[in-house]
């Protein structure tokens, strides 16, 4: 299957900033583009945007002045939905409002050819309903793009229940032809990210609430060990907690309130308090003028140690090693249960315990339990716990093993599965439920999550690479800890874990 013709005439309906921004990429793609939006100017307004947009682009060298006058020559803005009869593809990106949608899609049908797509842009409705009632179900698909549109890389391509695949084929190659990183989803609540992301906003929501640690602390070690680019409350205060918390609402009700998906009395309180993030001035940070981000904690160790064991072998902590011995400390090695040993502290991969129930169900004295990182040669933080009966000389001895390898170690309250290693298990977890259920493949899950909300790892190739048994046990400890159904692991992870260690989607 081919892309559409770039000669195929696209329809844009809704002139606000998705509609803008889809517009110009079909423009830019070189397709004739024609933009109606229902408030009178609103489309020519969006062309005018659309060329100061570019002329940014032609100032700074990126693009030449005639490909600027190229695509804004294709731009057609329309007074008049008549006049949208001869289009190829229409994506709608009107109001998010299932009524409002469903009719424009019937005034559609009848004014565009038999064979015309009609998309949608929604981000949150079923394309199933959408559809239904029109006399061709099977030519409506979701085309949702991200914001901002020209330069976000991807396009979930959403089919509904009776969509034809043919048409899914072709709005996916014509995505790629686009420039974009299209993926195939099946019409679910969130389809993929808005589902699978909502882990990554409530466990730093549910570690906030029970007194893990600060804000800003949390969002440095999401950032420092975990590798993303912004910490959770960072990002929600950036997206703003309004939209934020409504889509959380939105997925919870859709999924008939399951509790993987409940949303957190913490950010209700800021939406109530009308601390809706940086376009309020203030969300969990503050944004008035002059105001300074806090710092994160960080522990400081008076100590210093020369050398250390390591014990059995380490998992996924493993290259933490390496960087130990360059950084000229003396690592003996002997057979074991992976842990390490330095003075009187043992340092261990969290497993999703308490530091003090793994403590004495293991046996463990002065356990000090260390965090996940994408990648311990690199992190320049990591996040630890220890166990009630730690002694803090023996704390100060495993924060001092960590600082000698240039880490900077954050202490927090003992609870199951640090932050890392606790959002990546419930990330992957989303995302195998996700696979199971037949909504995508896990290639296109890791794709969207990377290309949509730029995880730094897809959130299935981490799980494989902490190994499936792994993240199952991490999954299962947090389950035993809370006692709650959010935790309870997918099907998926166990059936592959039992099958032999990959993901078989
Ligand atoms: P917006 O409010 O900026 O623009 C919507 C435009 O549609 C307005 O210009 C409005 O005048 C026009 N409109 C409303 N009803 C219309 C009708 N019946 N006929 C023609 N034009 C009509 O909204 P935005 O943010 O561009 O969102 C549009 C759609 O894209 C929604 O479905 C939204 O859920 C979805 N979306 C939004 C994203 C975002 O970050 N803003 C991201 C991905 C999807």
């Amino acid at each position: 299957m081919s892309a559409l013709d770039s000669t195929a005439l696209i329809a844009v309906i809704g002139a606000g900033a998705m509609g803008a921004g889809i517009a110009q990429v079909a423009a830019q793609a070189g397709h004739p583009v024609k933009l109606y939006d229902n408030r009178p100017g609103a489309a020519a307004q969006a062309v005018a945007g659309i060329d100061s947009q570019l002329g940014r682009l032609v100032e700074k060298g990126r693009l030449q002045p005639e490909a600027r006058e190229a695509i804004i020559a294709r731009l057609q803005p329309l007074e008049a939905i008549e006049g949208l009869g001869d289009a190829r593809l229409v994506i709608e990106a009107i109001v998010e409002n299932l009524q409002v949608k469903q009719a424009l899609l019937g005034q559609l049908e009848a004014l565009c050819a038999q064979d015309c797509i009609l998309a949608s842009n929604t981000s949150s409705l079923s394309i199933t309903s959408l559809a239904a009632g029109l006399a061709r179900p099977q030519r409506v698909i979701g085309m949702h793009f991200f914001n901002p549109a020209p330069l976000m890389g991807l396009v979930e391509i959403v089919s509904g229940l009776v969509t034809e695949p043919t048409v899914a084929k072709l709005l996916y190659e014509t995505a790629k032809a686009w420039g974009k990183k299209p993926v195939h989803a099946r019409s679910t609540p969130g389809f993929i990210v808005n589902r699978v992301a909502r882990p990554f906003y409530a466990e730093s929501l549910r570690l906030l609430q029970e007194g893990a640690a600060d804000c800003a602390t949390l969002d440095a070690i999401l950032r420092d060990a975990g590798g993303f680019r912004m910490g959770a409350f960072e990002l929600t205060d950036l997206i703003g907690h309004d939209v934020n918390y409504a889509v959380t609402c939105s997925v919870f009700d859709a999924f008939y309130g399951d509790f993987r998906f409940q949303p957190s009395l913490v950010q209700k309180e800021l939406v109530d308090a009308g601390r809706l993030g940086r376009k309020s001035g203030h969300g969990f940070y503050s944004y008035t003028v002059g105001a300074e981000r806090p710092p994160a904690t960080e522990l400081q160790s008076p100590l210093t140690v020369a050398s250390c064991t390591v014990e059995g072998d380490l998992g996924a902590l493993e290259p933490l090693v390496e960087r130990l011995r360059d950084s000229g400390l003396a690592v003996a090695r002997r057979a074991g249960r992976g842990l390490i040993h330095v003075g009187d502290a043992t340092l261990a991969l969290s497993d999703g315990r308490l530091a003090s129930e793994r403590a004495r169900e293991d046996g463990l004295r002065n356990l000090v339990l260390v965090d996940l990182a994408l990648d311990y040669c690199t992190a320049s933080r990591i996040a630890i716990s220890w166990s009630a009966d730690t002694a803090t000389t023996a704390r100060d001895q495993a924060v001092a093993l960590l600082q000698r390898a240039g880490i900077k170690v954050t202490g927090m309250a003992d609870l199951p599965g640090l932050v890392v290693l606790r959002t990546v298990a419930m990330l992957a977890n989303e995302a195998a439920d996700a696979v199971l259920q037949g909504v995508a493949s896990a290639a296109d899950i890791d794709l969207a999550m990377c290309a949509g909300v730029n995880y730094p790892c897809g959130p299935l190739v981490w799980a494989e690479q902490l190994g499936l048994g792994y993240t199952l046990r991490v999954l299962e400890n947090l389950q035993r800890s809370y006692g709650e159904s959010r935790y309870r692991p997918s099907l998926l992870l166990r059936r592959s874990h039992a099958q032999g260690g990959r993901l078989d989607d």
